[in-house]
C-alpha cells in the first residue's frame, strides 16, 4: 500500500474547491430541472409526454386548443347555454367532465362532433373531426387530454373505458 506512505494533504486548502465543485454540480441539476419542468409543464402528472401524448399535444393545439383552452380550462360560464341554446366549450381538466365518459364515448364525439350522444335537436357547436383526423390521430389526441387529469381521474376513466374501449381496427 503507496497511498499510506504519502503525507496526509493539508485539508483546509481542497475544502473550498470541492465546495465550489458541489455547488457547480447543484446549480447544473437545478438548471437541468428548470428545463425538464419547463418543457412537460402540461402533463398533471409531472413526467415528460410518451411519443403519443406529444403528437397528441400538437394535433390538440392545432385543433381543439381555440375552444377547450391551451390547457384544457374550457370557455367561461361553461355550465350555463346561452341564449340561443348552445353551449361553451367545457374544460377537459378534473373540473370538467371529460374522464367521466370512456374512451368509445370520447372518440365518438371527437369524430362525430357535439351532436354525438346529445338528444336530438340538441345545437351542438363543436365540429366533427371525421377527415380532418385520421382514427390512430384522435386517438393521439385523447391521450394527450387524459394528460390534464391527476390520478383519480385517471384511474375513473380507465376502469370505465373497460366496458367501452376505442372502436377496434383503427386507421
Ligand atoms: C368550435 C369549438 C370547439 C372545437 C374546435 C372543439 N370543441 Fe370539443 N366541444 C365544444 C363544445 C361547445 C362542446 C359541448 C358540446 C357542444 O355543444 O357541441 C364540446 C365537447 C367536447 C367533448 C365532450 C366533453 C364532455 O364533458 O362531455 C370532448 C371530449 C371534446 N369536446 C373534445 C374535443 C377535442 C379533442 C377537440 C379537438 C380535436 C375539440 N373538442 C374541438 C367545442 C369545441
Amino acid at each position: 500500500m503507496t497511498r499510506g506512505k504519502q503525507p496526509a494533504r493539508p485539508r483546509q486548502s481542497r475544502a473550498p474547491a470541492r465546495r465550489f465543485a458541489a455547488g457547480a454540480a447543484v446549480t447544473v441539476v437545478l438548471a437541468v430541472g428548470a428545463i425538464w419542468s419547463w418543457s412537460s409543464a402540461d402533463d398533471a402528472r409531472g413526467e415528460p409526454l410518451t411519443d403519443v401524448e406529444a403528437r397528441g399535444r400538437q394535433l390538440y393545439q392545432a385543433n381543439c386548443a381555440a375552444c377547450h383552452g391551451t390547457k384544457g380550462e374550457g370557455q367561461a360560464n361553461w355550465k350555463s347555454a346561452r341564449a340561443d341554446g348552445t353551449r361553451p366549450a367545457p374544460p377537459h381538466d378534473p373540473s370538467g367532465h371529460t374522464w367521466h365518459h370512456p374512451d368509445a364515448v370520447l372518440f365518438g364525439i371527437v369524430r362525430a362532433g357535439g351532436t354525438y350522444g346529445a338528444p336530438p335537436g340538441y345545437p351542438a357547436t363543436m365540429p366533427g373531426f371525421r377527415g380532418a383526423l385520421t382514427d390512430v390521430q384522435i386517438v393521439e389526441v385523447l391521450a394527450y387530454v387524459k394528460t390534464m387529469w391527476g390520478e383519480r381521474e385517471r384511474q375513473y376513466q380507465s376502469t370505465m373505458s373497460q366496458a367501452g374501449p376505442f372502436p377496434s381496427g383503427l386507421k
